[in-house]
């Protein structure tokens, strides 16, 4: 990812990478190969980056952000292999998934480390407001995973009913990022906020997008899982509402007994019917209200950095 949002901050961003593998540090030799396994793998490192990015745009001269983009990256990392066990998913960032070589176990477990890691190295930052963001963040987390879990083969789902799914599972995340830089940089949070979480949302909704028409070699995921596991993600509730009622009812079908039966169909039908254009509008427009949020940033190459992330949240490939 040799972008412009990254040689901003190439420093910072070094650093963080070499705290993210001092902060695995554990004497448990499993907590550590599991660890490393998922962190060496890479990942686009997006949330830290937004760490980072927003604290500097608002002015921050301080140390602490580094640290900060740790413990957000270290939250996700646990939401992974959390999410991994929950969706029996088989591949992550281009290799096996933590569940398929180690087994459902240990990566709960190692998840549950790396959420007890992040807020260790919190109270080593010490700042209550950041605390209460952070934790209420991973708390809204967990309650997204939970609905989505619950109405996992439910073919009627709404797309109200997604997006409420959507940002609390990963737009809080992005959001509590970006809130956490305005935090450090002491400037009022409301805009950051706004800016997270409507990035969020662009980023989950092309997440979901790319579940149908990205390809296993590009997103490092395997495709067509969302429809395996029941999931009715945007695509299929655009298409199951104004595609042709053979494939509605085809989608209906495969959701409620969670199958992939029929994705090459379906997945024909979501170009047909617009459901593809009709995805992308709706990230272009979170990530138009993203940036409309920035509007009383001072212009820095911070802000340009941004900016230029946010028009990368929906053109990312993996
Ligand atoms: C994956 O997040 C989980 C979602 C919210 C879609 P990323 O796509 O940011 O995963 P990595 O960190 O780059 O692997
Ligand atoms: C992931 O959602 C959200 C969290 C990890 C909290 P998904 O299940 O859609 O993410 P992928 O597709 O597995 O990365
Ligand atoms: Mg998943
Ligand atoms: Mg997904």
């Amino acid at each position: 990812m040799k972008r412009k949002f990254l040689k901003v901050v190439e420093k910072d961003f070094d650093i963080v990478n070499s705290l993210i593998i001092e902060y695995l540090e554990s004497d448990v030799g499993l907590v550590e190969n599991i660890g490393h396994y998922i962190v060496d793998a890479g990942g686009k490192r997006f949330r830290p980056l937004l760490v980072l990015l927003s604290a500097l745009a608002n002015g921050y001269k301080g140390a602490d952000h580094t640290k900060m983009a740790v413990i957000v990256e270290f939250i996700h990392t646990a939401t992974l292999l959390h999410d991994d066990v929950v969706d029996v998913a088989s591949l992550r960032r281009g290799r096996q998934t933590a569940n398929i070589q180690w087994g459902n176990a240990p990566s709960v477990l190692v998840g549950d480390f790396l959420y007890s890691r992040a807020f260790q190295l919190l109270v080593q930052v010490a700042d209550m407001s950041i605390m209460r963001v952070m934790a209420d963040a991973t708390n809204v987390i967990s309650e997204g995973e939970v609905k989505q879990m619950s109405n996992a083969g439910n073919a009627e789902l709404t797309e109200i009913t997604y997006r409420d799914v959507i940002y609390r599972k990963t737009a809080k995340l992005f959001e509590a990022a970006c809130r956490v830089g305005a935090i450090l940089a002491n400037v009022e949070e409301a805009d950051m906020l706004e800016f997270g979480k409507h990035l969020g949302m662009a980023f989950q909704i092309t997440d979901d997008l790319l579940d149908y028409h990205g390809t296993r070699e590009v997103i490092g995921k395997n495709i067509g899982s969302d429809l395996a596991e029941g999931k009715m993600t945007l695509p299929l509730i655009y298409t199951r509402d104004n595609g042709n009622e053979k494939i509605s009812k085809l989608i209906r079908k495969s959701v409620a007994t969670k199958s992939a039966e029929g994705f090459e169909l379906i997945l024909d039908e979501i170009e047909k019917s617009g459901g593809l254009l009709y995805c992308q509008a709706q990230a272009e427009s979170e990530v138009r209200l993203a940036k409309n949020s920035l509007k009383a940033l001072p212009s820095t190459k911070y802000k340009d950095a941004l900016i230029e992330l946010a028009d990368f949240s929906i053109q990312r490939v993996r």
